[in-house]
């Protein structure tokens, strides 16, 4: 989605904002503009990567201590050059990146052309920077004033940052529902819509609220609420390092964040669990365990691959806590008037906490007196802070915009949850719950040993990649694994892949199969062996192309499958954290083969921040 950078302070301010577009160019976007102060106001915006701008640009005065910058992933309007960013003011006094959308722009448009406006673009962003314009001369007021009477009309989601040509040493932003974060130097300041763009300058960061404007100079920050008054700025310290936003020598960050696996796993359990000592300690459960445990509902709303880590879930939780569980779509769920009962816990997943499906299906839950409890990997995300508790996942930056690592970060924490809550409400029998401690620690270690099929996966690639259609098929746990093999090769080698659970096969996907079909099994050893070896048979006898990820070692499917990969054995509740590896490769080198920009596939963002 959209990424805004600004900076105002002793550097020049182009080439920090120009590197700091790049770092956010994992959001996904189709146009960029940046905006300085240089002897006027200077715009300049361009359909296209970040790079065709700095093309456009080079050679150009670019000389100014204050600027913003943004790429746009479009809503309103096509992407063009018109309708990317910065847009500005009729009187070209004040100009204006924003990250949202805000709802009822049609009906202040309306007003404003009514009052002699004209519009350049499509954007909602254009009319609302020609509404605080005529705010301002309205009231005679500052751009301040002008921006929070404008903001208080406005229906939407927004973070906005507004360069004013009569007031060049002050930068105005403000936010609802989207991510600022503004990163304090020494006599600078640096704003940017996550912490990828800060993280070089500084460590010590302002997350700004829902409702709050921050007026930025270099020395100064300044922030306030609604009603005008002045907010202390809570600074934290971020706990990201360089190198985690950059490749260290991987050609794709996909890859990178594959391979890494073994440690974020391991990160993900660090300082958790001790399966020696028969413990689990999550600190954010601690106030919630007993509502767990007296818990009549178990409801988990997410998205795409975090939605399926809830699935997972929902058989690891229903297993060892004897809770019912319901897994949504956030999207389905915040629109569908749910019932929610005293005793329902909500819990959202989330990579990027930034999510406005999730972040809005558990504000309605709230609403309606439910706990809410939020899994997220980005620290101090909307979605962390809207929760009432939560574990976060400490995969570490995911810049892919495939998500790999933070879904299996995402299942050891539920798995720890589960384990947790089961143990405590005496749901488990302990032999098991031990048991299940050193599966979970064995983890990263069996995903090490994964990792060594990324040769041999790179060659079935070959063998695959020109295939039109794929089929991906498990059973219980390893369903949503094929849900999730099934989305990771769609994300990014563009071929149409479904995912299903093998047993529906028969009643409408084997129509599918034919020689042209590869048909990719999730077989491990688990309680649906021998079920999954008869579709398996199935699917063999119409010709289909047989894929099997099958326990090392297994002696009945290898002589059924075109091509086998062998993972390490595990118990069948943690087996989805390793059986997903070699899907997730097979994805990524398909989609290199196929030549795709896989760090960044068409249409895609890494944060959905709008509906
Ligand atoms: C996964 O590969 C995706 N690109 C996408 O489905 C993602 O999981 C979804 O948008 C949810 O994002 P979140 O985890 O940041 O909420």
């Amino acid at each position: 989605m959209c990424g805004i950078v600004a900076y105002i302070g002793h550097r020049q301010a182009y080439p920090v904002i120009l590197k700091g577009l790049k770092r956010l160019e994992y959001r996904g976007y189709d146009s960029a503009g940046v905006a300085m102060l240089n002897n006027g106001l200077h715009v300049y915006k361009k359909k296209g990567k970040v790079a065709e701008l700095e093309d456009l640009l080079t050679g150009k005065d670019m000389n100014s201590s204050i600027g913003i910058g943004h790429t746009r992933w479009a809503t309103h309007g096509e992407p063009n050059d018109k309708n990317a960013h910065p847009h500005t003011s009729g009187d070209k006094k004040l100009t204006i990146v924003h990250n949202g959308i805000i709802e009822n722009y049609l009906q202040i448009k309306k007003e404003l052309i009514q009052r002699g406006h004209q519009f350049s673009g499509d954007t909602d962003t254009e009319v609302l920077i020609h509404f605080i314009e005529e705010i301002k001369k309205q009231n005679q007021c500052s751009t301040e004033e002008a921006i929070r009477v404008a903001l208080k009309r406005v229906v939407g989601a927004y973070v906005i940052v507004v360069l004013d040509v009569d007031n060049p040493d002050t930068l105005i932003a403000a936010r609802k529902g989207s991510p600022l974060v503004i990163g304090i130097g020494k006599g600078e300041h640096f704003l940017a819509s996550d912490a990828s763009p800060i993280v070089e300058y500084t460590k010590e960061v302002v997350f700004v609220n829902d409702y709050e404007m921050a007026i930025i100079k270099a020395d100064e920050l300044i922030l306030k609420n609604s009603s005008n008054e002045i907010q202390t700025p809570y600074i934290q310290k971020l706990d990201i390092e360089l190198a985690a936003i950059e490749k260290s020598g991987y050609d794709h960050f996909m890859l990178k964040e594959i391979f890494e696996q073994p440690q974020t796993i391991f990160d993900s359990l660090r300082g958790r669990l001790d399966a020696k000592g028969g413990t689990v300690i999550l600190g954010g459960l601690r106030e919630y365990t007993t509502s767990f445990e007296s818990a009549q509902r178990i409801i988990i709303v997410a998205c795409g691959t975090s939605w399926h880590a809830g699935l997972v879930a929902e058989y690891m939780f229903e297993e060892l806590t004897r809770i019912p569980v319901e897994v949504e779509y956030a999207s389905e769920f915040r629109y569908r008037n749910p019932v929610i009962r005293e005793g329902d816990i909500i819990i959202a997943i989330s990579q990027s906490g930034e999510t406005a499906d999730t972040l809005v299906a558990m504000e309605s839950a709230k609403e309606k007196g439910a706990v809410i409890f939020g899994i997220c990997n980005v620290v101090g995300s909307s979605i962390s802070r809207t929760s009432h508790a939560g574990v976060y996942t400490h995969a570490g930056p995911e810049i892919g915009v495939a998500s790999t690592k933070a879904f299996t970060a995402q299942l050891a924490v539920l798995c720890l949850m589960a384990l947790k809550i089961g143990h405590e409400k005496g749901s488990i029998p302990h032999k098991r719950y031990l048991q299940l401690l050193h599966e979970l620690e064995a983890i990263p270690e069996k995903v090490e040993e994964t990792l060594k099929l990324n040769d041999a996966i790179k060659k079935m690639a070959e063998k695959y990649k020109n295939a039109h259609d794929f089929l991906y098929l498990g059973r219980g746990y390893n369903f949503p694994v094929a849900l999730e093999g099934a989305l990771k090769l769609k994300e990014i080698s563009y071929i149409h892949a479904e995912g299903y659970a093998a047993a529906e096969m028969k009643h409408g996907p084997i129509a599918l199969v034919d020689e042209n079909l590869p048909v990719v099994f999730v077989a491990t050893k688990d309680a649906y062996y021998e079920k999954i070896i008869s579709n398996i048979q199935e699917v063999k006898a119409r010709k289909g192309k047989v894929i099997v990820v099958v326990t090392q070692g297994d002696k009945n499917i290898p002589a059924l499958a075109d091509d086998v990969i062998e993972v390490p054995e595990a118990d069948e509740l943690v087996a989805p954290i390793i059986n997903v590896i070699p899907l997730q490769l097979l994805a990524y080198h398909i989609g290199v083969l196929k030549g795709y920009d896989v760090d960044k596939p068409r249409n895609l963002a890494k944060s959905v921040t709008v509906e």
